[in-house]
């Protein structure tokens, strides 16, 4: 069943999608070299505190963690732990969620170390701009399936793959609800999309092909064939005058 969220209710979840916002702008000004992945966690935990924010993936399904930092080939879910430091030219993504006033929010970004070739820095700002093509299909009356193909077909249009193994979901009151959100598919399949509606949409694109595994830590998500993928996400909910992205800063989220 997809829960339709109310007036007040997306206003809670526009506060935190604000505060999630804020929050992971902070942590990706810390994505340097030489930088533990695990100062991350401990920041995110902290700034957390400050805006009476819950960290969403901490102790879900036993994740360990309050955020996922995952490095070039691996995808998603990846540790931020002290072994694993930033270097000059990785492609870094940070996936975080958060419960602010009983509403789960969740976003995730992926930036260069320092400077990068130009083959990643095509990848980022592809794979950027395919989140935003996704999002500009979330409209009522359009299907899941309509974000979905636009996210698959830039994917391959550019070169790129779309993993299919994990893929967006509903958020509310809990991280994930319905409907499932695929970043593969034909534009016929899927729930249509309602007024109040909150989506999380998260293409995870690939240099080479979109095949992946699960490391020996239980988690973390790697690519077969060891080339770098990236990892955008936003909250966004569905409204009369189109999308509305709730992961934004405060007065720029209105619409
Ligand atoms: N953005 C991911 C998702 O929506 C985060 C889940 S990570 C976990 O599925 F640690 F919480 F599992
Ligand atoms: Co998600």
């Amino acid at each position: 069943m997809i829960i339709l969220k109310s007036k007040r209710e997306i206003e809670i979840m526009r506060e935190g999608g604000s505060i999630l916002y804020n929050i992971l702008s902070d942590l990706l000004k810390e994505v340097k070299e030489g930088v533990e992945s695990s100062y991350l966690n401990i920041l995110a935990e902290e700034l957390m505190e400050n805006y009476n924010a819950k960290p969403a993936f901490k102790g879900y399904r036993g994740y360990p963690y309050s955020i996922c930092v995952s490095i070039n080939d691996e995808v998603i879910h990846g540790f931020p732990i002290k072994e694993k430091v930033f270097k000059e030219g990785d492609v870094v993504s940070i996936d975080i969620g958060i419960i602010y006033k009983g509403y789960y929010t969740d976003m995730a970004y992926s930036v260069p170390v320092g400077e990068v070739d130009d083959e990643k820095r095509k990848l980022l700002e592809t794979g950027e701009k395919i989140l935003f093509q996704g999002i500009s299909e979330a409209t009522i009356g359009n299907r899941i399936g309509n974000i979905s193909n636009t996210i698959e077909t830039n994917a391959l249009k550019n070169g790129y793959s779309v993993v299919k193994e994990f893929i967006g979901h509903g958020v509310g009151k809990k991280l994930h609800e319905e409907p499932e959100v695929p970043n593969f598919g034909s534009k016929d399949n899927g729930p249509i999309l309602k007024e109040g509606m909150v989506i999380a949409i998260e293409p995870m694109i690939c240099m080479g092909k979109g095949d992946v595994y699960v490391a020996n830590d239980g988690w973390t998500v790697k690519t077969k064939d060891g080339k770098i993928s990236v990892h955008f996400e936003h909250t966004v909910v569905i409204t009369n005058n189109g999308p509305s992205i709730l992961t934004l800063p405060g007065k720029q989220n209105e619409r």
